[in-house]
Protein backbone atom coordinates (compact mmCIF):
# COMPACT_ATOMS: atom_id res chain seq x y z
CA UNK A 1 0.00 0.00 0.00
CA UNK A 2 2.82 2.09 0.81
CA UNK A 3 4.44 2.17 -2.32
CA UNK A 4 0.86 2.95 -4.31
CA UNK A 5 0.39 6.05 -1.70
CA UNK A 6 3.87 7.20 -2.33
CA UNK A 7 3.02 7.20 -5.96
CA UNK A 8 0.09 9.06 -5.98
CA UNK A 9 1.66 11.86 -3.75
CA UNK A 10 4.09 12.40 -6.34
CA UNK A 11 2.34 13.00 -9.18
CA UNK A 12 -0.34 14.89 -6.76
CA UNK A 13 1.63 16.62 -4.52
CA UNK A 14 1.72 20.04 -6.41
CA UNK A 15 -2.18 19.82 -6.40
CA UNK A 16 -2.18 18.89 -2.97
CA UNK A 17 0.02 22.13 -1.67
CA UNK A 18 -1.60 25.05 -3.85
CA UNK A 19 -4.87 23.52 -2.48
CA UNK A 20 -3.85 23.55 1.14
CA UNK A 21 -2.55 27.44 0.32
CA UNK A 22 -6.04 28.58 -1.19
CA UNK A 23 -7.40 27.13 2.42
CA UNK A 24 -4.52 29.11 3.99
CA UNK A 25 -5.20 32.20 2.60
CA UNK A 26 -8.61 32.28 3.87
CA UNK A 27 -7.93 34.03 7.68
CA UNK A 28 -10.68 32.07 9.73
CA UNK A 29 -9.20 33.75 13.45
CA UNK A 30 -12.58 32.50 15.25
CA UNK A 31 -11.67 34.91 18.47
CA UNK A 32 -12.38 37.67 15.92
CA UNK A 33 -16.14 38.79 15.29
CA UNK A 34 -14.85 40.65 12.16
CA UNK A 35 -14.00 37.55 10.60
CA UNK A 36 -17.27 36.03 10.30
CA UNK A 37 -17.85 36.11 6.54
CA UNK A 38 -14.19 33.96 6.61
CA UNK A 39 -15.24 31.74 9.05
CA UNK A 40 -17.93 30.93 6.79
CA UNK A 41 -15.92 30.82 3.71
CA UNK A 42 -13.36 28.53 5.19
CA UNK A 43 -16.13 26.34 6.11
CA UNK A 44 -17.38 26.02 2.56
CA UNK A 45 -13.91 25.27 1.17
CA UNK A 46 -13.56 22.44 3.56
CA UNK A 47 -16.93 21.67 2.31
CA UNK A 48 -16.56 21.40 -1.00
CA UNK A 49 -13.08 19.61 -0.79
CA UNK A 50 -14.50 16.80 1.28
CA UNK A 51 -16.71 16.44 -1.49
CA UNK A 52 -14.30 16.42 -4.30
CA UNK A 53 -12.56 13.63 -2.29
CA UNK A 54 -15.10 11.57 -2.55
CA UNK A 55 -17.39 12.06 0.22
CA UNK A 56 -21.08 10.68 0.26
CA UNK A 57 -22.18 14.15 1.44
CA UNK A 58 -20.68 16.81 3.42
CA UNK A 59 -22.66 19.28 5.16
CA UNK A 60 -22.25 22.98 6.85
CA UNK A 61 -24.27 22.63 9.95
CA UNK A 62 -24.61 25.81 12.46
CA UNK A 63 -24.43 25.88 16.19
CA UNK A 64 -24.69 28.85 18.56
CA UNK A 65 -20.91 29.94 17.14
CA UNK A 66 -19.14 29.33 14.09
CA UNK A 67 -20.73 26.46 11.74
CA UNK A 68 -19.28 22.46 11.90
CA UNK A 69 -18.89 20.67 9.05
CA UNK A 70 -19.91 17.31 8.48
CA UNK A 71 -19.12 14.46 5.99
CA UNK A 72 -19.62 10.71 5.53
CA UNK A 73 -18.07 7.91 3.37
CA UNK A 74 -19.71 4.95 4.08
CA UNK A 75 -18.60 1.68 3.15
CA UNK A 76 -20.23 -0.76 5.23
CA UNK A 77 -22.26 -2.00 8.32
CA UNK A 78 -19.70 -4.59 8.62
CA UNK A 79 -16.87 -2.38 9.19
CA UNK A 80 -15.83 -0.16 11.62
CA UNK A 81 -16.16 3.89 11.69
CA UNK A 82 -13.62 6.15 12.16
CA UNK A 83 -14.68 9.68 12.93
CA UNK A 84 -11.96 12.10 12.27
CA UNK A 85 -11.94 15.32 13.67
CA UNK A 86 -9.90 18.76 13.04
CA UNK A 87 -10.47 22.56 13.14
CA UNK A 88 -10.53 25.17 10.59
CA UNK A 89 -10.34 28.27 12.61
CA UNK A 90 -6.52 30.14 13.36
CA UNK A 91 -5.36 31.82 16.24
CA UNK A 92 -5.13 35.61 15.45
CA UNK A 93 -1.67 36.77 13.70
CA UNK A 94 -0.49 39.51 15.82
CA UNK A 95 1.79 40.97 16.47
CA UNK A 96 1.51 40.91 12.78
CA UNK A 97 5.14 43.05 12.21
CA UNK A 98 7.04 40.23 13.08
CA UNK A 99 5.98 38.12 10.85
CA UNK A 100 8.90 38.12 7.58
CA UNK A 101 5.85 37.28 4.95
CA UNK A 102 2.28 38.05 5.35
CA UNK A 103 0.50 35.36 7.56
CA UNK A 104 -2.53 35.06 5.07
CA UNK A 105 -0.34 34.55 2.14
CA UNK A 106 1.21 31.36 2.15
CA UNK A 107 4.83 30.52 0.88
CA UNK A 108 7.13 27.87 0.78
CA UNK A 109 10.82 28.76 1.79
CA UNK A 110 13.28 26.03 3.21
CA UNK A 111 11.22 23.28 1.82
CA UNK A 112 8.57 24.83 5.13
CA UNK A 113 4.87 26.25 4.25
CA UNK A 114 4.74 29.71 6.09
CA UNK A 115 1.39 30.48 7.00
CA UNK A 116 -0.90 31.24 10.27
CA UNK A 117 -3.03 27.90 10.90
CA UNK A 118 0.07 25.84 8.24
CA UNK A 119 0.33 23.28 10.90
CA UNK A 120 -2.64 24.35 13.66
CA UNK A 121 -4.50 22.98 11.88
CA UNK A 122 -5.39 23.65 8.62
CA UNK A 123 -2.31 21.99 6.98
CA UNK A 124 -2.86 18.65 9.46
CA UNK A 125 -6.57 18.33 8.82
CA UNK A 126 -6.48 18.77 5.31
CA UNK A 127 -3.92 15.84 5.09
CA UNK A 128 -7.00 13.31 6.22
CA UNK A 129 -8.95 15.42 2.99
CA UNK A 130 -6.11 14.07 0.65
CA UNK A 131 -5.85 10.55 2.75
CA UNK A 132 -9.83 10.17 1.57
CA UNK A 133 -9.02 11.22 -1.77
CA UNK A 134 -6.40 8.41 -2.08
CA UNK A 135 -8.67 5.95 -0.46
CA UNK A 136 -11.75 6.32 -2.39
CA UNK A 137 -9.56 6.95 -5.65
CA UNK A 138 -7.48 3.82 -4.81
CA UNK A 139 -10.94 1.81 -3.79
CA UNK A 140 -9.08 0.93 -0.89
CA UNK A 141 -11.23 1.61 2.05
CA UNK A 142 -11.90 -1.13 4.95
CA UNK A 143 -13.52 1.49 7.29
CA UNK A 144 -16.39 4.07 6.89
CA UNK A 145 -15.49 7.36 7.80
CA UNK A 146 -17.05 10.27 9.66
CA UNK A 147 -15.38 13.78 9.22
CA UNK A 148 -16.10 16.42 11.82
CA UNK A 149 -14.13 20.15 11.62
CA UNK A 150 -14.86 22.48 13.37
CA UNK A 151 -14.83 26.70 13.50
CA UNK A 152 -14.34 26.99 17.34
CA UNK A 153 -11.35 24.63 19.06
CA UNK A 154 -9.02 28.21 19.59
CA UNK A 155 -11.51 29.96 21.68
CA UNK A 156 -12.59 26.32 23.40
CA UNK A 157 -14.63 24.42 21.62
CA UNK A 158 -17.66 26.44 23.16
CA UNK A 159 -20.28 25.11 21.05
CA UNK A 160 -19.33 21.63 20.22
CA UNK A 161 -20.59 19.83 23.46
CA UNK A 162 -24.27 20.74 22.50
CA UNK A 163 -23.41 19.97 18.65
CA UNK A 164 -22.02 16.56 20.09
CA UNK A 165 -24.97 15.96 22.96
CA UNK A 166 -27.62 16.67 19.68
CA UNK A 167 -25.93 14.55 17.11
CA UNK A 168 -24.66 11.68 19.24
CA UNK A 169 -26.24 8.70 16.83
CA UNK A 170 -25.01 10.68 13.79
CA UNK A 171 -21.21 10.75 15.70
CA UNK A 172 -21.06 7.05 16.66
CA UNK A 173 -18.11 5.66 16.07
CA UNK A 174 -15.34 2.91 16.87
CA UNK A 175 -12.12 5.70 17.10
CA UNK A 176 -11.61 9.18 16.86
CA UNK A 177 -8.80 10.22 14.43
CA UNK A 178 -7.07 13.42 15.08
CA UNK A 179 -3.85 15.18 13.66
CA UNK A 180 -3.49 18.45 15.82
CA UNK A 181 -0.26 18.00 17.74
CA UNK A 182 3.21 17.59 17.31
CA UNK A 183 6.38 14.71 17.22
CA UNK A 184 9.58 14.95 18.38
CA UNK A 185 11.05 14.91 15.20
CA UNK A 186 10.74 14.36 11.49
CA UNK A 187 12.83 11.15 12.60
CA UNK A 188 10.91 10.40 15.46
CA UNK A 189 7.18 9.92 15.49
CA UNK A 190 4.86 10.01 18.54
CA UNK A 191 1.64 9.17 19.31
CA UNK A 192 0.05 11.80 21.99
CA UNK A 193 -1.83 9.63 24.88
CA UNK A 194 -1.96 12.55 27.36
CA UNK A 195 -3.43 15.96 27.10
CA UNK A 196 -3.89 19.00 29.51
CA UNK A 197 -7.10 20.40 30.38
CA UNK A 198 -7.58 24.19 30.68
CA UNK A 199 -9.45 26.89 33.17
CA UNK A 200 -9.40 30.60 31.18
CA UNK A 201 -10.16 33.31 33.20
CA UNK A 202 -10.49 37.31 32.27
CA UNK A 203 -10.43 39.53 35.37
CA UNK A 204 -11.19 42.68 35.46
CA UNK A 205 -10.39 44.69 39.11
CA UNK A 206 -12.24 48.37 38.84
CA UNK A 207 -10.51 50.90 41.94
CA UNK A 208 -11.88 54.60 41.26
CA UNK A 209 -14.84 55.45 38.88
CA UNK A 210 -13.02 57.25 36.81
CA UNK A 211 -8.81 57.69 36.14
CA UNK A 212 -7.03 60.09 39.03
CA UNK A 213 -4.49 62.33 39.07
CA UNK A 214 -1.61 60.37 40.34
CA UNK A 215 -0.20 63.40 42.97
CA UNK A 216 -3.24 65.05 43.87
CA UNK A 217 -5.40 61.42 44.68
CA UNK A 218 -1.37 59.48 45.52
CA UNK A 219 -1.42 57.08 48.70
CA UNK A 220 -5.19 57.65 49.32
CA UNK A 221 -6.60 55.19 46.54
CA UNK A 222 -6.42 51.70 45.63
CA UNK A 223 -4.66 51.36 42.24
CA UNK A 224 -6.13 48.54 40.47
CA UNK A 225 -2.84 47.59 38.68
CA UNK A 226 -1.15 47.22 41.72
CA UNK A 227 -3.64 45.36 43.35
CA UNK A 228 -4.01 42.98 40.72
CA UNK A 229 0.20 42.74 40.72
CA UNK A 230 -0.24 42.20 44.12
CA UNK A 231 -2.79 39.04 43.96
CA UNK A 232 -1.05 37.49 40.94
CA UNK A 233 2.14 37.99 43.08
CA UNK A 234 0.07 35.32 45.68
CA UNK A 235 -0.74 32.90 42.82
CA UNK A 236 2.49 30.91 43.23
CA UNK A 237 5.30 30.20 46.24
CA UNK A 238 8.59 30.34 46.32
CA UNK A 239 8.58 26.43 44.87
CA UNK A 240 6.75 27.29 41.65
CA UNK A 241 3.49 25.52 43.66
CA UNK A 242 0.41 27.24 42.57
CA UNK A 243 -1.37 28.22 45.91
CA UNK A 244 -4.94 27.78 45.41
CA UNK A 245 -6.22 25.74 48.27
CA UNK A 246 -6.79 21.94 47.61
CA UNK A 247 -5.35 22.74 43.49
CA UNK A 248 -3.04 19.28 43.70
CA UNK A 249 -5.73 17.42 45.66
CA UNK A 250 -6.84 15.35 43.30
CA UNK A 251 -4.38 14.60 41.10
CA UNK A 252 -3.58 11.31 40.11
CA UNK A 253 -0.02 10.49 40.21
CA UNK A 254 1.83 8.73 37.19
CA UNK A 255 1.03 5.34 36.26
CA UNK A 256 4.21 2.75 35.60
CA UNK A 257 3.35 2.97 32.19
CA UNK A 258 3.58 6.63 31.99
CA UNK A 259 6.93 6.90 33.48
CA UNK A 260 8.28 4.18 31.29
CA UNK A 261 7.06 6.12 28.59
CA UNK A 262 9.08 9.19 29.64
CA UNK A 263 11.98 7.58 30.14
CA UNK A 264 11.98 6.82 26.33
CA UNK A 265 12.00 10.45 25.23
CA UNK A 266 15.19 11.54 24.74
CA UNK A 267 14.99 15.23 25.92
CA UNK A 268 17.87 17.69 25.70
CA UNK A 269 17.36 21.00 28.16
CA UNK A 270 20.55 22.53 26.27
CA UNK A 271 18.58 22.32 23.12
CA UNK A 272 15.12 23.44 24.55
CA UNK A 273 16.51 26.48 26.12
CA UNK A 274 18.52 27.81 23.13
CA UNK A 275 15.62 27.18 20.92
CA UNK A 276 13.52 29.59 23.25
CA UNK A 277 16.34 31.94 23.79
CA UNK A 278 15.97 30.73 27.31
CA UNK A 279 18.87 31.79 30.80
CA UNK A 280 17.37 28.98 32.23
CA UNK A 281 13.86 26.95 32.25
CA UNK A 282 12.17 27.32 35.72
CA UNK A 283 8.93 25.46 36.96
CA UNK A 284 7.44 23.59 40.03
CA UNK A 285 10.73 22.70 42.57
CA UNK A 286 11.05 18.84 42.35
CA UNK A 287 9.89 17.60 38.95
CA UNK A 288 12.53 17.95 35.51
CA UNK A 289 11.42 20.04 32.96
CA UNK A 290 9.59 17.47 31.15
CA UNK A 291 7.56 16.04 34.26
CA UNK A 292 6.51 19.36 34.51
CA UNK A 293 5.14 19.44 30.54
CA UNK A 294 3.61 15.92 30.87
CA UNK A 295 2.16 15.42 33.92
CA UNK A 296 2.11 18.91 36.24
CA UNK A 297 -0.56 21.32 36.13
CA UNK A 298 0.35 25.30 35.76
CA UNK A 299 -0.77 29.02 35.73
CA UNK A 300 0.17 31.65 33.53
CA UNK A 301 -0.77 35.08 33.22
CA UNK A 302 -1.52 35.42 29.23
CA UNK A 303 -2.06 39.26 29.30
CA UNK A 304 -1.91 42.12 31.63
CA UNK A 305 -3.48 45.44 30.62
CA UNK A 306 -4.59 48.84 31.94
CA UNK A 307 -3.39 52.87 32.68
CA UNK A 308 -1.18 54.75 30.41
CA UNK A 309 0.26 52.57 27.70
CA UNK A 310 0.94 55.01 25.36
CA UNK A 311 4.22 57.44 24.64
CA UNK A 312 5.93 59.10 27.49
CA UNK A 313 4.75 59.61 30.65
CA UNK A 314 0.98 60.09 32.06
CA UNK A 315 0.56 60.44 35.88
CA UNK A 316 -2.80 58.78 36.60
CA UNK A 317 -4.31 56.42 39.26
CA UNK A 318 -5.96 53.99 36.83
CA UNK A 319 -9.51 52.91 36.95
CA UNK A 320 -9.03 49.74 35.76
CA UNK A 321 -6.79 46.64 35.62
CA UNK A 322 -7.39 43.12 33.61
CA UNK A 323 -5.53 39.94 33.11
CA UNK A 324 -6.33 37.19 31.35
CA UNK A 325 -5.28 33.81 33.34
CA UNK A 326 -5.62 30.47 32.82
CA UNK A 327 -5.03 27.18 34.49
CA UNK A 328 -3.60 23.76 32.36
CA UNK A 329 -5.21 20.77 34.49
CA UNK A 330 -4.13 17.26 34.81
CA UNK A 331 -5.68 13.71 35.03
CA UNK A 332 -7.87 13.62 38.42
CA UNK A 333 -8.48 17.63 38.40
CA UNK A 334 -11.80 18.77 37.71
CA UNK A 335 -12.17 21.94 35.53
CA UNK A 336 -15.62 22.85 37.39
CA UNK A 337 -13.92 22.31 41.20
CA UNK A 338 -10.83 24.12 39.75
CA UNK A 339 -12.92 27.24 38.16
CA UNK A 340 -14.97 27.84 41.61
CA UNK A 341 -11.28 27.09 43.93
CA UNK A 342 -9.68 29.93 41.81
CA UNK A 343 -12.72 32.36 42.04
CA UNK A 344 -12.85 31.71 45.55
CA UNK A 345 -9.32 32.33 46.79
CA UNK A 346 -9.06 35.61 43.78
CA UNK A 347 -11.56 36.87 46.14
CA UNK A 348 -10.35 35.98 49.15
CA UNK A 349 -6.97 37.81 48.21
CA UNK A 350 -8.93 41.09 47.22
CA UNK A 351 -8.67 44.22 49.43
CA UNK A 352 -12.27 45.54 49.62
CA UNK A 353 -10.85 48.71 48.70
CA UNK A 354 -11.30 47.60 45.06
CA UNK A 355 -14.05 45.29 42.56
CA UNK A 356 -13.47 42.57 40.83
CA UNK A 357 -14.71 40.68 38.16
CA UNK A 358 -13.94 37.12 37.57
CA UNK A 359 -15.25 35.73 33.97
CA UNK A 360 -14.37 31.90 33.34
CA UNK A 361 -14.19 32.35 29.35
CA UNK A 362 -13.07 28.67 28.07
CA UNK A 363 -12.34 25.45 29.63
CA UNK A 364 -11.74 21.90 29.33
CA UNK A 365 -10.88 18.54 30.93
CA UNK A 366 -7.80 17.00 30.47
CA UNK A 367 -7.60 13.50 28.55
CA UNK A 368 -5.63 10.15 28.57
CA UNK A 369 -6.47 7.62 25.99
CA UNK A 370 -5.18 3.72 25.87
CA UNK A 371 -2.01 2.80 24.96
CA UNK A 372 -3.33 -1.06 25.04
CA UNK A 373 -6.28 -0.79 22.49
CA UNK A 374 -6.29 -2.13 18.60
CA UNK A 375 -5.83 1.73 17.84
CA UNK A 376 -2.85 2.46 18.92
CA UNK A 377 -1.42 -0.83 17.44
CA UNK A 378 -2.11 0.27 14.19
CA UNK A 379 -1.08 3.49 15.05
CA UNK A 380 2.18 2.30 15.87
CA UNK A 381 2.44 -0.25 12.98
CA UNK A 382 1.73 2.62 10.53
CA UNK A 383 3.95 5.17 11.88
CA UNK A 384 6.87 2.08 11.77
CA UNK A 385 6.05 1.38 8.27
CA UNK A 386 5.93 5.05 7.21
CA UNK A 387 8.97 6.41 9.31
CA UNK A 388 10.85 3.04 10.16
CA UNK A 389 10.47 3.63 13.71
CA UNK A 390 8.24 2.62 16.36
CA UNK A 391 6.27 6.51 17.46
CA UNK A 392 7.01 7.43 21.01
CA UNK A 393 3.51 7.30 23.60
CA UNK A 394 3.72 11.11 25.26
CA UNK A 395 2.08 12.89 27.75
CA UNK A 396 1.48 17.11 26.75
CA UNK A 397 0.96 20.10 27.51
CA UNK A 398 -1.62 21.36 24.78
CA UNK A 399 -5.39 21.31 25.08
CA UNK A 400 -7.60 19.95 22.55
CA UNK A 401 -11.26 20.16 24.10
CA UNK A 402 -13.10 18.00 21.86
CA UNK A 403 -10.81 15.05 23.02
CA UNK A 404 -12.66 14.39 26.33
CA UNK A 405 -16.21 15.21 25.21
CA UNK A 406 -16.06 12.36 22.43
CA UNK A 407 -14.74 10.23 25.61
CA UNK A 408 -17.76 11.70 27.66
CA UNK A 409 -20.72 11.15 25.35
CA UNK A 410 -19.86 9.14 23.07
CA UNK A 411 -17.48 6.99 24.70
CA UNK A 412 -15.13 6.61 21.96
CA UNK A 413 -11.50 7.28 22.72
CA UNK A 414 -8.81 9.04 20.12
CA UNK A 415 -5.83 8.32 18.58
CA UNK A 416 -3.87 11.73 18.48
CA UNK A 417 -0.98 11.42 15.18
CA UNK A 418 -0.04 14.46 14.67
CA UNK A 419 2.81 15.14 11.92
CA UNK A 420 4.08 18.84 13.90
CA UNK A 421 6.75 19.77 15.30
CA UNK A 422 6.78 21.81 18.56
CA UNK A 423 9.46 24.22 16.93
CA UNK A 424 6.91 24.82 14.15
CA UNK A 425 5.92 28.29 16.35
CA UNK A 426 2.19 27.86 15.67
CA UNK A 427 0.31 30.39 17.94
CA UNK A 428 2.99 32.38 17.41
CA UNK A 429 4.71 34.67 14.31
CA UNK A 430 5.83 32.65 11.45
CA UNK A 431 3.58 29.59 12.18
CA UNK A 432 5.07 27.07 9.49
CA UNK A 433 4.47 23.46 8.36
CA UNK A 434 7.55 21.03 6.85
CA UNK A 435 5.98 19.84 3.31
CA UNK A 436 8.19 16.94 4.61
CA UNK A 437 5.39 16.66 7.39
CA UNK A 438 2.37 17.64 5.21
CA UNK A 439 3.16 14.63 2.69
CA UNK A 440 4.38 12.14 5.42
CA UNK A 441 0.71 12.55 6.96
CA UNK A 442 -0.71 12.05 3.82
CA UNK A 443 1.04 8.87 3.75
CA UNK A 444 0.57 7.67 6.91
CA UNK A 445 -2.91 8.71 7.92
CA UNK A 446 -4.21 5.76 4.84
CA UNK A 447 -2.00 3.32 6.05
CA UNK A 448 -3.07 3.14 9.49
CA UNK A 449 -6.83 3.20 8.51
CA UNK A 450 -6.33 0.40 6.66
CA UNK A 451 -4.30 -1.31 9.62
CA UNK A 452 -7.17 -0.42 12.27
CA UNK A 453 -10.00 -1.77 9.71
CA UNK A 454 -7.77 -5.72 10.06
CA UNK A 455 -7.27 -5.38 13.29
CA UNK A 456 -10.75 -4.59 14.08
CA UNK A 457 -11.69 -6.99 12.14
CA UNK A 458 -9.54 -9.47 13.42
CA UNK A 459 -10.12 -9.20 16.54
CA UNK A 460 -14.46 -9.24 16.06
CA UNK A 461 -13.35 -12.41 14.94
CA UNK A 462 -11.36 -14.00 17.46
CA UNK A 463 -14.22 -12.94 19.89
CA UNK A 464 -16.56 -14.68 17.82
CA UNK A 465 -14.34 -17.90 17.56
CA UNK A 466 -14.12 -17.60 21.78
CA UNK A 467 -18.26 -17.47 22.05
CA UNK A 468 -18.69 -20.30 19.64
CA UNK A 469 -15.81 -22.41 21.65
N1 LIG B 1 -3.40 22.04 18.43
C1 LIG B 1 -3.43 22.76 19.64
C2 LIG B 1 -3.12 21.91 20.85
C3 LIG B 1 -1.76 21.31 20.84
C4 LIG B 1 -0.67 22.00 20.38
C5 LIG B 1 -1.58 20.04 21.29
C6 LIG B 1 0.58 21.44 20.36
C7 LIG B 1 -0.34 19.50 21.26
C8 LIG B 1 0.76 20.17 20.80
C9 LIG B 1 -4.80 23.38 19.78
O1 LIG B 1 -5.22 24.02 18.61
C10 LIG B 1 -4.76 24.46 20.82
O2 LIG B 1 -4.05 25.40 20.66
N2 LIG B 1 -5.59 24.31 21.84
C11 LIG B 1 -5.79 25.32 22.80
C12 LIG B 1 -7.09 25.01 23.50
C13 LIG B 1 -7.69 26.13 24.27
C14 LIG B 1 -7.97 27.35 23.47
C15 LIG B 1 -8.96 25.66 24.94
C16 LIG B 1 -4.62 25.32 23.77
O3 LIG B 1 -4.06 24.27 24.07
O4 LIG B 1 -4.26 26.40 24.22
MN1 LIG C 1 -4.97 22.84 17.01
MN1 LIG D 1 -4.11 25.97 18.55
Amino acid sequence: MKKEINRYIDSNKDRFISELFDFLRIPSISSNSLHQSDMNKAAGFVKSHLVAAGADFADIIQTNGHPVVYAEKFVSEELPTVLIYGHYDVQPADPVELWNSPPFEPIIKDNKIYARGACDDKGQMFMHIKALEYLVASNNLNCNLKYLFEGEEEIGSVSLENFIVNNKEKLKADLVLISDTAMIDNETPSIIYGLKGITYFDITITGPSKDLHSGINGGTVSNPINVLCGIIGKLKDEQNKITIPGFYDDILTPSENDKRYLEQVDFDVEQYKSEFGLIETSGEDGYSTLEQISFRPTLDVNGIWGGHNGQGAKTIIPSKAHAKISMRLVPGQSAEKVINSFVDYFKSLTPSSVSVEINAIASCESALTPTDSIAFKAAELAMFETFGKKPIPMRIGGSIPVVSLFEKHLNANSILMGFGLNSDDIHSPNEHFGVFNFLKGIETLPIFINKYGILFQKEEFSQLETKHN
